[in-house]
C-alpha cells in the first residue's frame, strides 16, 4: 500500500517520503480501516523531527495520528464493528500511522463516523477534540457557570475546546489574532481577545480554568488571571509547576491526550446535535504529505489541514 513514511528523524522536507509498504497485520482486537482521509497535527512534524521519542526508526515507519475511513477487515475478537462501517479514530501509532491507504486500529479506539460529516471533516476531529474534551472534563472540571480562558481559540485544539466548553455551559473567553477573532466568535466564545492588540492579562481576571495551548510566555502570564484555587491545564510542558502552584495557590497540570473510542462516540453525538463543528482549512493529496506537514509547521492555522488518501 502507499503511505507517508520516515526511516530517520530530520526536517520534514528531508525525511518524509511516500513509499510502498506492507498493509498492517490485523490483531484479534483490531479493525483494518481503508483510509479515506487523515488529519494533520503539529505533533506529526514534532514526531518527524524526533522530538517525541527517544528511539530511532530502524525501518519505514508510517506517520499520522488520526483518520476516517471504511472497515474492510475485522479481527477474530472484534464485536463493535463490521466490514463496511464508516469510522473515525485517533490511531495508536505503535500499530502504524494514519497517512496510509490502510491502518489497523484496536476497536476500543474507534467510533462510528458522524453521518453528517465528509471523511475529510471527520478525519480532522479525533486528536484535537479528544484533547479538548480530556482537558476540560478530566484535567479540570468545566461545567455550567465555569469561567474558562482558552488560548489559541482559532487553532485545532482551541476551536474544539471553545465549542465543547460552551456545550458544557461554561462562560468562554478566548484569545486569537486577526481574522481568527471572528472565527472564534462564530464558534460561540463570549469574549475574544486579540492577543496582538491587547494583553490578555489586562483584559481578563478571576478565571476558574485556563486551557493553555501555547506554552512559554503565554502560559507564564496565565497564572495571574486565575482566581485563587483555579486550575491551569496545559497541553505543553509547565516549567516549575510545583513552585507556580504554591506561588499562585492554584492547580497546574500538563498532560498528553490519549486515544479513546468511547469519548470519540460522545464527540460524534455532539457533532450530530450541531454542538461541535469541524473546521477544515486545506486538503492535500497523499502524494503531497510533505507539503501538508510543512503547512502545519508554518503555523497560523485557521482550521485543520487534512490529507485525502482516497476519493
Ligand atoms: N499534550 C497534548 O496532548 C497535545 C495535543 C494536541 C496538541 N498539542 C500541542 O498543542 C499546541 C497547539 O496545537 P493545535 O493543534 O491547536 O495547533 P494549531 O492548530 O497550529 O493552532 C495554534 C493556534 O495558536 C494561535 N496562537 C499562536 N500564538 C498565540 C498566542 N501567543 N496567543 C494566543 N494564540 C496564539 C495561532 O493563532 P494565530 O495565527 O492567531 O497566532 C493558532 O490558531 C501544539 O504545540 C501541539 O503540539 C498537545
Amino acid at each position: 500500500m502507499k503511505a507517508a513514511v520516515i526511516n530517520q528523524y530530520g526536517q520534514v522536507r528531508d525525511v518524509v517520503r511516500v513509499a510502498d509498504v506492507p498493509v498492517p497485520a490485523v490483531g484479534p482486537q483490531d479493525v483494518l480501516v481503508e483510509v479515506r482521509a487523515a488529519g494533520v497535527n503539529p505533533v506529526d512534524h514534532l514526531i518527524v523531527k524526533g522530538l517525541m521519542s527517544s528511539g530511532t526508526p530502524t525501518t519505514d515507519v508510517v506517520i499520522g495520528n488520526e483518520l476516517a475511513g471504511v472497515v474492510t477487515e475485522v479481527g477474530a475478537d472484534v464485536t463493535r464493528f463490521a466490514i463496511g462501517d464508516e469510522v473515525f479514530t485517533r490511531v495508536d501509532p505503535r500499530l502504524g500511522g494514519a497517512f496510509a491507504e490502510y491502518a489497523a486500529v484496536d476497536q476500543s479506539l474507534v467510533a462510528a463516523k458522524p453521518a453528517a460529516l465528509t471523511f475529510e471533516e471527520a478525519a480532522s476531529l479525533p486528536l484535537v477534540a479528544l484533547t479538548a474534551l480530556q482537558a476540560l472534563t478530566e484535567q479540570s472540571d468545566v461545567r455550567a457557570g465555569t469561567r474558562v480562558l482558552i488560548h489559541g481559540g482559532a487553532g485545532g485544539v482551541g476551536s474544539a475546546a471553545v465549542q465543547i466548553a460552551k456545550q458544557l455551559g461554561a462562560e468562554v473567553v478566548a484569545t486569537a489574532s486577526g481574522d481568527g477573532v471572528e472565527v472564534v466568535r462564530e464558534l460561540g466564545a463570549d469574549q475574544v481577545i486579540d492577543y496582538r492588540v491587547q494583553k490578555f492579562d489586562e483584559a481578563v481576571s478571576d478565571v476558574d480554568v485556563v486551557l493553555d495551548t501555547i506554552g512559554g510566555e503565554t502560559q507564564e502570564r496565565s497564572f495571574a488571571v486565575l482566581r485563587s484555587g483555579g486550575t491551569l491545564v496545559s497541553i505543553l510542558p509547565i516549567a516549575d509547576a510545583e513552585a507556580k502552584k504554591n506561588q499562585w495557590n492554584v492547580e497546574a497540570r500538563s498532560f498528553f491526550m490519549r486515544p479513546h473510542g468511547e469519548q470519540l462516540t460522545h464527540l460524534a453525538a455532539l457533532v450530530e446535535s450541531g454542538q461541535l463543528r469541524p473546521n477544515v482549512e486545506t486538503v492535500f493529496p497523499l502524494d503531497q504529505a510533505c507539503e501538508a506537514l510543512q503547512k502545519v509547521e508554518r503555523g497560523g492555522a485557521r482550521g485543520k489541514t487534512v490529507i485525502a488518501v482516497r476519493a
